[in-house]
């Protein structure tokens, strides 16, 4: 595939190494700040000569993005977060077949996989009443959000599947812990930390369940198998369509 790649910073340069990796040729780089790109914005006509755009910039751009890929009619993956409000503005006029677009909050196939697997395990641990649960995350200490949206995803994961819990604190607790409540805790340190476990506890034994990330490199891969899954197909698509656990 030809690729235009949309934002160069921590993950474009990712995306850049895996893409080449697998073959691809990144022929236009679009970032207003970084020397290395090769446009400062993005025009219709310079599309021409791509397959697919992959975009992880800025959420301020993202709707014109978008509609310049319509245009164009090339394909588009997106994986900048931070405008998913305007999910439901977009989705029908990308349903219309005129090109492939994905998005995913989160393009690693591993925290997708986990994501799988926790649910599973929610779902078993629902009829065995003797065991609580909690969650706990680390994040580099560069993150500007807390609790990640990985781990707002596994606590939505946890309560709708474990009827016995009904709500999470995030905050540290200065009270005894009620019995319908998840505690999930953060922590923010180290360069290269993404990491999540859940945990399973009864009176006999404990069960944890993590994830942890080394670097970028599997939310690029994702985004770039992704890309290769969308090439000749036409309409609007989620994580949850390429990766298909279910069939
Ligand atoms: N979906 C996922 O799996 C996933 C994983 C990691 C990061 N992200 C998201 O991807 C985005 C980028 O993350 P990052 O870690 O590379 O951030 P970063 O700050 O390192 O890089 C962002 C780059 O985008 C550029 N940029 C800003 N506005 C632009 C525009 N209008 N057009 C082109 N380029 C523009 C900036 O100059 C910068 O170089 C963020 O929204 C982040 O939350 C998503």
């Amino acid at each position: 595939m030809k690729i235009a790649l949309i934002g160069f910073g921590g993950m474009g340069k990712t995306l850049h190494r895996i893409a080449q990796e697998r073959g691809h040729e990144i022929s236009i780089i679009i970032d207003p700040k970084d020397p290395s790109a090769t446009h400062k914005t993005l025009v219709e006509a310079d599309l021409k000569t791509v397959d697919t755009v992959i975009d992880f910039s800025s959420a301020e751009a993202i709707l014109d993005n978008i509609k310049t890929c319509h245009d164009s009619g090339t394909n588009l993956v997106v994986g900048t977060t931070g405008w998913y409000d305007k999910v439901p503005t977009i989705k029908d006029s990308l349903q219309d077949n005129g090109i492939g677009f994905l998005w995913s909050s989160n393009f690693s196939i591993g925290v997708n996989l986990y994501f799988a697997i926790v649910e599973k395990a929610a779902k078993l641990i629902n009829s065995f009443d003797e065991y609580d649960v909690w969650g706990h995350e680390i994040h580099h200490y560069n993150k500007a959000d807390s609790p990640s949206g990985t781990a707002k995803t596994l606590e939505k994961i946890l309560l709708d599947n474990i009827g016995r819990k009904t709500a999470v604190v995030e905050d540290r607790l200065n009270r005894r812990r009620e019995d319908n409540e998840i505690h999930f805790s953060s922590v923010r340190g180290g360069l290269v930390n993404f990491g999540h476990t859940i945990g399973f506890d009864s009176p006999a034994d404990t069960i944890t369940i993590s994830h942890s990330a080394r670097n970028r490199d599997g939310y690029a891969l994702g985004a770039i198998k992704a890309a290769e899954w969308l090439q000749g197909k036409k309409g609007y698509f989620e994580m949850k369509d390429f990766l298909n656990f279910n069939s």
